[in-house]
């Protein structure tokens, strides 16, 4: 097994990876997500698995009877956030693969379909709204909505999937496949520092509540060497102060919020920006709090807005309740794996979509600085063969005789 994730590691490693950072830029449907795509296929394939595309662009491998029922599936996602690190989602991919090598390894026998799954596009780096693939599956993301989804280029959704070759016409809700599993898994780095030194993997509790926000700033367009402070409406003064309110409400109510992305038209060194666009990502612990922060950020950016001339647009994109994951199954995995941490996160994952539809529980393996969404995220080899040789004990666990 050890040889097993090392080769496909290795494989990975360069697709998709900017020279310059060291960081990946493995968008849905762009070239470095084909290879990632290929690459997935071929390990199915290899393997002797059945491999197919479902409706909405998720990639699946299976090993045993798909239409059999009660269905245990592994799996995470291949694309990245832009300059993404290289384990936030290919680790759960690349230990789904191993953990398979290491059971047949072990003789298992199977007596339940066991699948591994690639979802697509968990990061919405493309598109803005993350975990289209398992969303659209779940239905908690309409076709028509997905089909109106567009990337910074204008390029729609449904022209993209086109484009790279998946014919986007049945996208939806695939009542039928969640039907036929009886478990998720999903393998992640640890995007946090929970986990201790003592402990190189842990199971999650619940994914804190999460959504995005985009706030339009309107201002004028004005000369920036003839007009006067007194005559401007300059939206980039309305939107520091929104990004400096969000800070303080954000801390004061125990809940994170953050503008990582933000638009300027014209984007000119010389002329008052006539339009500001920026997108507010906020999490907290519980839905209310969640509530309450981005509704004071709104009222912070509006009220600034009356003062600087400039009117201010709120729209939300996304938002992803609070999941509690399964009960039974988390305790099972804690159990199986002799007692390891049971820990909450404020990070999106598909296993978190799914698990309003079907049980589904989640190991995280150490992450030693904490750092993810970033070239510098790492995980330590030794803890992820730990963390591929637990995914194979909760595989034999749930799917073996
Ligand atoms: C995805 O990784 C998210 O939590 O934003
Ligand atoms: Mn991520
Ligand atoms: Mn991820
Ligand atoms: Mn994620």
């Amino acid at each position: 097994m050890t040889d097993s994730f090392r080769r496909m590691w290795a494989e990975l490693l360069p697709v998709g990876r900017s020279a310059s950072s060291g960081g990946y830029r493995r968008f849905a449907w762009n070239s470095a997500d084909a290879e990632c795509r290929a690459w997935f296929e071929e390990q199915a394939r290899a393997r002797g698995l059945a491999y197919e595309l479902d409706r909405n662009g998720n990639q699946w491998a299976w090993l045993g009877d798909p239409n059999a029922g009660d269905a245990v599936v592994t799996g995470s996602h291949l694309d990245s956030v832009p300059d993404g690190g290289a384990y936030d989602g290919p680790l759960g991919v690349v230990s789904s693969f191993a953990a398979l090598d290491e059971l047949r390894s072990r003789g298992a026998e199977f007596d339940k379909p066991l699948a591994i799954v690639n979802f697509g596009d968990e990061e919405g780096a493309r598109f803005g709204v993350a975990c289209i693939g398992s969303r659209l599956t779940a239905g908690v993301l309409g076709r028509e909505q997905a089909y109106e989804l567009r990337d910074a280029d204008g390029v729609r959704l449904p022209d993209a999937m086109e484009k790279a070759g998946y014919d986007p016409a049945a996208i939806g809700a695939d009542e039928d496949r969640l039907g036929r599993i009886g478990a998720f898994v999903e393998l992640h780095v640890e995007q946090g520092r929970y986990l201790t030194q003592e402990h190189p993997v842990g199971v999650a509790s619940a994914i804190w509540p999460h959504g995005r926000w985009r706030f339009d700033f309107h201002g004028e367009a004005n000369h920036a060497g003839t007009t006067w402070i007194e005559d401007r409406r300059d939206p980039m003064l309305t939107y520091a102060n929104t990004v400096l309110a969000a800070r303080k409400k954000a801390k004061l109510a125990g809940a994170l919020a953050t503008f990582g992305k933000v638009a300027v038209e014209p984007n000119g060194t010389n002329a008052i920006a006539s339009l500001i666009r920026g997108w507010l990502d906020s999490r907290a612990a519980d839905e209310a709090t969640l509530e309450q922060v981005v509704e004071e950020i709104r009222q912070a950016a509006y009220e600034r807005g009356e003062r600087d001339g400039v009117r201010v647009e709120l729209t939300r994109e996304s938002y992803t309740p609070v999941v509690d994951f399964d009960g039974p199954l988390r305790d099972r995995l804690a159990k199986r794996l002799g007692g390891v941490p049971v820990l909450p996160t404020g990070a999106g994952h598909d296993a978190g979509i799914l698990a309003s539809v079907i049980p589904t529980a989640m190991l995280f393996v150490r992450n030693p600085t904490g750092v993810s969404h970033s070239p510098a995220e790492h995980a330590e080899e030794a803890d992820c063969l730990t963390g591929v040789t637990a995914l194979a004990d909760v595989l034999e666990d749930l799917a073996c005789k």
